[in-house]
C-alpha cells in the first residue's frame, strides 16, 4: 500500500465527503444521507446520493461513485496520488514521504516544465530582434507592454524547429515535446514546431501552471487561431482563459467573452473579472466552474449571428447551474474588443451596467423573428414566449414576464397563465420520462467493469451480496472466509474486489472504501459503491450469505443452473425415480 491505513483514516476525517460535494453542488439532506444533482452527468432531478456513514457517493443515473478520493480524481481530473496530495493539503495533513513513484504524475510534471520553458521561449523571442513582427502586431491591437507582460504573451518565430532546438538544449526529449503538443511528427518521422509565425497566448491554470497555448496568425488566411490539443495537463472543456486573474476579483460577477483578444482588451480596460472559453463553445463543466466564482455572469459575445446563437446556448448552460445571466447589448461594434477601442472603457462599463436579463434577451429575439402585427405571427410569438417562461423556476419571475408578453401581444394575462400551466405539466412529464430513460439505459448498458456478470448473472448477484455484507460487517471476516474463499468467486472483478476487501479489513484497524481506491480506478470504484448502495437497505442475514455461498460452490462443482431450458416432464419423472431408488 502506498499509504498507511492510519493516514487514509486521517485524510477522510479531515475531508468529510459532504463538505467536498457541497463546494461543487448544492446538497439536500434526506435523513442521514444527502442527495444532489449529479456533478458527472446532466440531469434536472437529483439521482446522486452522498452517504455520510460510509463517506461514499453513488449516482443511480450514471453509475458514478466512490469515496472522497475518487470524487476528487474525477471532478478535478487528477490521478490517485495527486488527489491524495490535494486532500492532504486541503486538510493540512502531512504526507508521509515514502518516495511515491507515480508514472502519470511524472509525465504531468514534465509536461508542465516543457510548457513553462516554451512560454518563456516565446516571451523572450517576442522581446528579441526576431520578435519584431509580433511586437508590431500587438501594437496594432493596442496592447500595452504591461498587458503583454501580465499575460506572458509571446511570439513563435517563423521557423520549423526553433522551439524544438531550444527544448533539446534545455534537456527535454522529443517524446516529451510531442506529449505536450508543442511539437509534432510528420509522416516521414520528422519533428517540427506546431506554432510558427504566430503571436502566442499561454493558458494558465489556477495554480499558475502554463497548461496550453493559443496562437494567432499575424495575417493571411490559414487557420486564424491554433489551440493546443488536450494533453495530460490540459482539457479544453474544463478550463477558462484568464480565470487565474478573474478569480482574484472581488466582483460577484464574471464577464464571459468569446475569445483571447476580447478578454485581454477588457482586462486592460480595467475589468479583471473576465474569462473566455478556449476555441470551443461553452461546456457544462465550464459553466459549473464559473458558478463557483460568481453569482452573476454577463455574456459579452460577438454581436453577429453566430454570437447570438452561442449566447442562447450559454444562457441554457449557465441557467442550469443556477447563476443569474445577463446579456450585454452592444451596438456599433462587432465585439467587445472593437467596442472598447471605439468608445472607451467608461462606455463599456455603462454597457455592463445596462446589460439586460437573459429572459428579455430571448423574448426580444422571438419578437424580432415573429411578425406580431399578423395573427399567425402573434400566435407564433406567444407559443415560443410561453416556452421560454416555462423554463423559469421562480413563480414571481414567471409572473413578471407573463406581464411583459401580455403587453407585447395585447393578450389577457389569464389566457397566458392557463397556457403556461399546461406547458409546465407537459414538460415535467417529459422530463421525468427522459430521466427514467437514462436510468434505464444505464441499467441495461453492457457492464464494462465486470463483463463476466452478463454470463453469470446469478453468481454475480451472490458475489455482490457477499461483498456488501462483508463491507457492512467487517467483523464477520473470519466467518465469511471460513465458508468461502477468493478462488471460489466466479467473476473476475468481484474476485478482485473480495480479495482486496479481505486484505484491507485484515490490515487496517478501521475498514472503509477509501482503502480500496488505491487499487481500483474511478469507474471500478463507482461499481463497488454501486454494489454497496444497491444493497444498503436490504437485510442480508447470515442465512442469505450461506445461500449465496451455495450458489458459488455449486457452480464450482460443475453444477450449472440452467436458466433457459425448462426440464421436461420425462426428465422430472426420471429424477423422481432416481431419488426414490436412493432412498
Ligand atoms: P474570433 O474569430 O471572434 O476571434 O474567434 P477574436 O478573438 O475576435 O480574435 P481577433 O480579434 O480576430 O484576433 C473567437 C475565438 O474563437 C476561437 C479562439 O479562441 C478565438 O479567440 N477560434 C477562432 C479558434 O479557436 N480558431 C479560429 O480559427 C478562430
Ligand atoms: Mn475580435
Amino acid at each position: 500500500m502506498a499509504f498507511s491505513d492510519d493516514f487514509i483514516y486521517q485524510l477522510r476525517l479531515g475531508n468529510p465527503i459532504e463538505d467536498l460535494f457541497s463546494s461543487y453542488v448544492s446538497l439536500k439532506r434526506r435523513g442521514t444521507t444527502y442527495t444532489c444533482l449529479c456533478p458527472f452527468h446532466s440531469e434536472k432531478t437529483p439521482s446522486c446520493t452522498v452517504y455520510v456513514d460510509t463517506q461514499s457517493f453513488y449516482c443511480f443515473g450514471c453509475g458514478a461513485g466512490g469515496d472522497v478520493i475518487t470524487f476528487v480524481e474525477r471532478i478535478e481530473n487528477l490521478s490517485y496520488i495527486e488527489s491524495v496530495k490535494y486532500l492532504a493539503q486541503r486538510a493540512g495533513i502531512d504526507i508521509p514521504d515514502n518516495s511515491i513513484n507515480d508514472k502519470s504524475a511524472h509525465i504531468k510534471a514534465r509536461t508542465l516544465e516543457i510548457n513553462r520553458e516554451t512560454a518563456n521561449f516565446y516571451y523572450k523571442t517576442l522581446l528579441s530582434g526576431a520578435g519584431a513582427p509580433g511586437r508590431a502586431y500587438f501594437k496594432s491591437r493596442c496592447l500595452s507592454a504591461a498587458t503583454i507582460k501580465k499575460y506572458g504573451l509571446g511570439y513563435a518565430p517563423d521557423n520549423w524547429n526553433a522551439l524544438h532546438d531550444h527544448l533539446i538544449k534545455s534537456g527535454f526529449t522529443e517524446d516529451e515535446m510531442i506529449e505536450a503538443c508543442v511539437c509534432r511528427k510528420n509522416s516521414n518521422g520528422r519533428i517540427y514546431d506546431v506554432f510558427r509565425n504566430r503571436v502566442m497566448f499561454p493558458i494558465i491554470d489556477l495554480r499558475g501552471n502554463v497548461i496550453a497555448f493559443g496562437g494567432r496568425i499575424l495575417s493571411g488566411d490559414s487557420a486564424k487561431y491554433i489551440n493546443s490539443s488536450d494533453t495530460p495537463v490540459f482539457k479544453k472543456s474544463r478550463n477558462l482563459f484568464s480565470l487565474n486573474f478573474a478569480k482574484n476579483s472581488d466582483s460577484k460577477r464574471l464577464i464571459l467573452a468569446e475569445g483571447y483578444m476580447d478578454v485581454i482588451t477588457i482586462n486592460q480596460a480595467g475589468f479583471e473579472n473576465v474569462v473566455a472559453t478556449l476555441g470551443t463553445s461553452l461546456t457544462s463543466e465550464q459553466a459549473r466552474i464559473m458558478s463557483q466564482y460568481a453569482s452573476e455572469i454577463v455574456i459579452a459575445y460577438d454581436s453577429d449571428k453566430a454570437g447570438v446563437a452561442a449566447t442562447q446556448r450559454a444562457i441554457n448552460l449557465l441557467t442550469a447551474v443556477g447563476v443569474s445571466v445577463k446579456i450585454i447589448n452592444m451596438s456599433g461594434a462587432k465585439d467587445p474588443d472593437e467596442y472598447i477601442k471605439k468608445f472607451g472603457s467608461t462606455k463599456f462599463r455603462l454597457l455592463l451596467e445596462q446589460s439586460g436579463d437573459a429572459v428579455n434577451f430571448q423574448l426580444d429575439k422571438c419578437k424580432a423573428e415573429a411578425d406580431i402585427s399578423t395573427e399567425a405571427g402573434k400566435v407564433d410569438y406567444l407559443r415560443r414566449a410561453i416556452g421560454i417562461i416555462a423554463e423559469l423556476t421562480d413563480p414571481i419571475a414567471r409572473d413578471v414576464y407573463i406581464s411583459r408578453v401580455s403587453r407585447d401581444a395585447d393578450i389577457n394575462t389569464n389566457v397566458l397563465h392557463i397556457q403556461l400551466e399546461s406547458t409546465l405539466k407537459k414538460r415535467s412529464l417529459i422530463q421525468k420520462k427522459k430521466e427514467w430513460k437514462t436510468i434505464e439505459t444505464s441499467l441495461n448498458m453492457p457492464d464494462t467493469v465486470n463483463p463476466d456478470s452478463v454470463k453469470y448473472p446469478k453468481q454475480n448477484k451472490a458475489e455482490e451480496y457477499i461483498i456488501s455484507y462483508l463491507m457492512k460487517n467487517p467483523d464477520k471476516l473470519e466467518h465469511i472466509t471460513s465458508v468461502i474463499s477468493t478462488d471460489e468467486f466466479v467473476t473476475a472483478f468481484n474476485k478482485k474486489v473480495f480479495s482486496e476487501v479481505c486484505k484491507a479489513i485484515k490490515e487496517s484497524t478501521v475498514f472503509s472504501v477509501s482503502l480500496l481506491s488505491e487499487f481500483f480506478d474511478s469507474s471500478q470504484m463507482g461499481k463497488i459503491c454501486g454494489i454497496e448502495a444497491k444493497n444498503r437497505d436490504k437485510t442480508i442475514t447470515e442465512q442469505t450469505i450461506l445461500d449465496c455461498v451455495d450458489v458459488l460452490k455449486n457452480f464450482n462443482a460443475g453444477f450449472v443452473y440452467n436458466n433457459e431450458v425448462e426440464l421436461s416432464d420425462d426428465d422430472l419423472l426420471k429424477i423422481q425415480q432416481q431419488l426414490k431408488n436412493k432412498k
